[in-house]
């Protein structure tokens, strides 16, 4: 390899970095977000052109084979998933890069024995990278609904589990002591993967997106200390953006759902409810039409939206649009309100409602728009059900108490589209339907919406 290849390399890594910084920055506004995906995938290709660049290329056909691979795995993967499963090809896509990492890590032990600093280094290389595999495997499991959602505990589970880690530890010490190939390395292989799914059998559904975030963090953390162990500055930035921002981003969710760390970590949260099922069919509801709700809306001064799970499901977010028009046509105040956890994953609301083009300013965080919904004539709520359930605030019994909701119980009428009676994600009845002041409108959101414009009256 000639000495300008070398520097070509170089170039390569310093722009790959430079892109994956500014990346970080435009993702943080939904404004210059997809900026930011392409500066993303820019600084990744560049990354990629510089690796191959490198005078430790001795062959590639492999690296081609595994390419070749990679694509098959990963574009029907990126093109199949709906974007309601984007949460769990997150979790899997974390599975992939940390156990990516573990490999190598492995490979680089046995390849040559290594001391001090870089032994250091491997040891939390393998240990972060094959627990995030296994523990992000288990998330992908949950969030799928392939194994149950709910936490799943033992007497004394928190003691097993600190234990095992504090085993691993040992283990990872007598490495850095004796560098040399032998037993140990195995059992601490299968110490870091069956932590990993310890760590997630407690967690509900309802926190596993903080905890993707979380192992997103872990990922990351295992590519930076593989670029200390591989002396690869490329590997060094890049892992610490993507474990410092996966932290914060875990932190701000933790804050959204009012969780402290250690009760995302060893907390039972997100228990579905017994029998919620059956609570609900006994108690009754006031049930109306699409013309009844367009008559309520016509009247209106202000109404807010509160968009869930439910629109996505739906698609529709471009039917709202045209309710949004329609209403504000006849100078109606219609503003949109967006829990930090609606939907599946973070920002799905925003993204989704910016496709159809609803203006940013329209869009409220929770915090700006709450103290509104005491003065809306009607908060209209579009396929959410968590995130709007009053029980968050006063049933210290619920699974989800302390989870700050949209109070779209104080606003004068309360309309809600869902298809039937069935709870949300985590499993548990909503109050606000039972209310005097709440019409359940049930439906199809898509089609309900479109019921609804149709049957607004003509502006006067
Ligand atoms: P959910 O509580 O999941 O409720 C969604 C509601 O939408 C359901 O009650 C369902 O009722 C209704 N629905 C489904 N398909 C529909 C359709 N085609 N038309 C009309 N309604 C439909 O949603 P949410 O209020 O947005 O809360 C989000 C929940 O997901 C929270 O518990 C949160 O912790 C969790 N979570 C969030 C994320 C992130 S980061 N956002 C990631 C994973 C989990 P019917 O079946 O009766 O229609």
């Amino acid at each position: 390899m000639t000495e300008a290849a070398g520097g070509v390399w170089q170039a390569a890594y310093i722009v790959a970095a430079l892109s994956i910084v500014l990346s970080i920055k435009w993702l943080s506004s939904p404004v210059t977000a997809r900026r930011g995906v392409f500066a993303g995938e820019f600084g990744l290709l560049f990354a990629i052109i510089g690796t191959l660049l490198r005078q430790e290329v001795l062959s590639y056909e492999w690296i081609l084979v595994a390419m070749a691979v990679g694509a098959a795995i990963g574009a029907p993967l990126a093109y199949l998933m709906p974007m309601t499963a984007v949460p769990q090809l997150t979790a899997l896509s974390h599975a992939f890069g940390a156990f990516a990492a573990a490999l190598v890590g492995t490979a680089e032990y046995y390849r040559e024995p290594a001391t001090g600093f870089k032994m250091t280094a491997l040891a939390i290389e393998i240990v972060l990278g094959y627990l995030t595999t296994t523990a992000s495997v288990m998330a992908f499991g949950k969030l799928q609904e392939i194994i149950p959602t709910r936490p799943m505990t033992y007497r004394g589970q928190n003691v097993v589990n600190l234990s095992l880690f504090a085993f691993a530890l040992a283990l990872g010490g007598w490495m850095i002591y004796q560098p040399a190939p032998n037993w140990v390395f195995p059992a601490f292989v299968g110490l870091a993967l069956l932590f990993g799914v310890l760590l997630i059998m407690p967690i509900g559904g309802g926190d596993m997106p903080t905890v993707i975030a979380l192992l997103n963090s872990y990922a990351g953390a295992a590519c930076c200390a593989m670029g200390f162990a591989l002396e690869n500055r490329l590997l060094i930035i890049a892992g610490a953006v993507n474990a410092s921002s996966g932290f914060i981003l875990s932190v701000i969710m933790c804050k959204a759902m009012n969780r402290s760390f250690t009760n995302v970590l060893f907390g039972a949260f997100g228990q579905v409810q017994a029998g919620a099922a059956a609570k609900t069919a006994a108690k009754p509801v006031k049930s109306a039409t699409a013309e009844d709700a367009a008559q309520v809306l016509a009247s209106a001064r202000k109404v807010i939206i509160v968009p869930g799970y439910g629109m996505a499901v739906a698609q529709a977010q471009h039917k709202l649009r045209e309710l949004t028009d329609a209403l504000t046509k006849r100078g109606v105040d219609v503003e949109f309100a967006i829990h930090p956890v609606a939907g599946r994953m973070p920002g799905h609301m925003n993204v989704l409602l910016a496709e159809a083009d609803i203006p940013y300013d329209r869009l409220h965080e929770m915090e700006d728009i709450n103290p509104d919904f005491a003065e809306a004539d009607v908060a209209l709520v579009i396929g959410a059900n968590d995130v709007v359930n009053p029980a968050a605030r006063h049933d210290t019994t619920s699974p989800i108490y302390g989870m700050p909701i949209l109070d779209v119980d104080k606003a004068q009428t309360v309309m809600v589209i869902k298809r039937s009676m069935n709870p949300g994600f985590a499993g548990i009845d909503n109050e606000l339907y039972y209310m005097d002041r709440t019409l359940m409108l049930f439906g199809d959101a898509k089609s309900f919406v479109g019921e609804i414009v149709k049957a607004l009256p003509a502006a006067g």
